[in-house]
């Protein structure tokens, strides 16, 4: 066999955890450390350490025509055949300072029966989703900007809602259309409890008058970066929208829930996505936060008190 295949075999296999290797592991100290990984596996293992140090070169003309010689995958998803329904292009004015929003965001589990107003949904959607400005980024064409970073400038990131109690929305399961700032419809009726079942019951999920799903639309971004690396720039995106989501959630006067604990398969199959080309990365879902008899937010775990901080470790 060719050396040179050998050792790309042996050096993946290293990559991966399956190989030690006198020379590289005395270089970073043997395999001490990784008992930490340990919990996590061949997978946890492969997932990180084969997209380590990955080679980067410059871009030249020859590597911008290859990208660039068939067209590229289009910038918005649509459904265009879909009943729809328009949001308003009203946008309520968050009004709370940038301080209070980022100490007063947590993760709320308990929500008032009061529907969101459509306008604060629509606002949350499209400060989150919408478009905020075009670039022009020549041989690539147009990119669209979010108010969040992308990297690739890509964004392969789609919405999807799980709508049950939001004014003016007839419930139900839409795709945010970014272009128009509209809800597309897929699927009619209360598909809250089905939602709430993928993500293994979860009462952030199963209380919220709403729900959003993100996705990756794969070859959006494959596309562009074609190297595995990639994937964790895809990971990277959605947790900056999902930061979006639920500091604009918090300055609109909602209570944001996350959760990556769902059934991919579940989640998916309720969209319609196929989990290949098409594949659920975040489960976000927000509404009026519970409040107490004193009007203050109903939080599953609320700050230490004084008999709490006596019994906790903090080391
Ligand atoms: C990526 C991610 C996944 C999360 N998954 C869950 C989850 O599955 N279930 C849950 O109850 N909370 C989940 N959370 C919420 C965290 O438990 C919560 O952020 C943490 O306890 C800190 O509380 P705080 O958000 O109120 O500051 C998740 C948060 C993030 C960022």
């Amino acid at each position: 066999m060719d050396e040179d295949v050998l050792d790309s075999a042996a050096s993946s296999l290293y990559s991966l955890g399956f190989l030690e290797s006198e020379e590289q592991d005395g270089a970073r100290g043997g395999t001490e450390g990784f008992d930490a990984w340990a919990p996590w596996g061949r997978e946890g293992l492969s997932f990180h350490f084969s997209t380590r140090d990955a080679p980067f070169t410059e871009s030249t003309d020859e590597i911008r025509e290859e990208l660039t010689k068939d067209p590229s995958p289009p910038l918005f998803k649509e459904y265009k055949d879909a009943d729809r329904i328009f949001l308003p292009r009203y946008q309520e004015d968050p009004g709370r300072s940038y301080r209070e929003v980022l100490y007063r965001r947590r993760t709320h589990r308990d929500f008032a029966d009061a529907p969101v107003g459509r306008e604060v949904f629509s606002t949350l959607m499209a400060m989150t989703f919408g478009v905020k400005d075009f670039i022009d980024a020549q041989q690539f064409g147009a990119l669209m900007l979010r108010t969040s970073p992308a990297g690739g400038a890509r964004h392969e990131l789609e919405a999807y809602t799980v709508v049950t109690g939001v004014a003016g929305i007839a419930p139900g399961i839409y795709h945010y259309n970014v272009r128009e700032h509209s809800l597309e419809l897929l699927k009619e009726g209360e598909f809250r409890d089905s939602l709430t079942r993928a993500c293994d019951s979860q009462s952030g999920v199963g209380e919220a008058p709403f729900s959003v799903v993100l996705t990756a639309v794969v070859p959006r971004l494959s596309f562009k970066y074609r190297h595995p690396r990639a994937y964790r720039v895809m990971l990277m995106n959605s947790g900056h929208l999902g930061q979006t989501f639920v500091l604009t959630a918090t300055a609109l006067g909602l209570g944001p829930f996350q959760t990556a604990a769902f059934n991919d398969s579940a989640v998916e199959e309720l969209l319609g996505v196929d989990g290949v080309r098409e594949t659920a990365l975040y489960v976000l879902s927000a509404g009026v936060p519970a409040v107490d008899a004193n009007g203050n937010a109903v939080l599953s775990h609320p700050p230490m008190s004084l008999e709490g901080s006596r019994k906790a470790r903090f080391e």
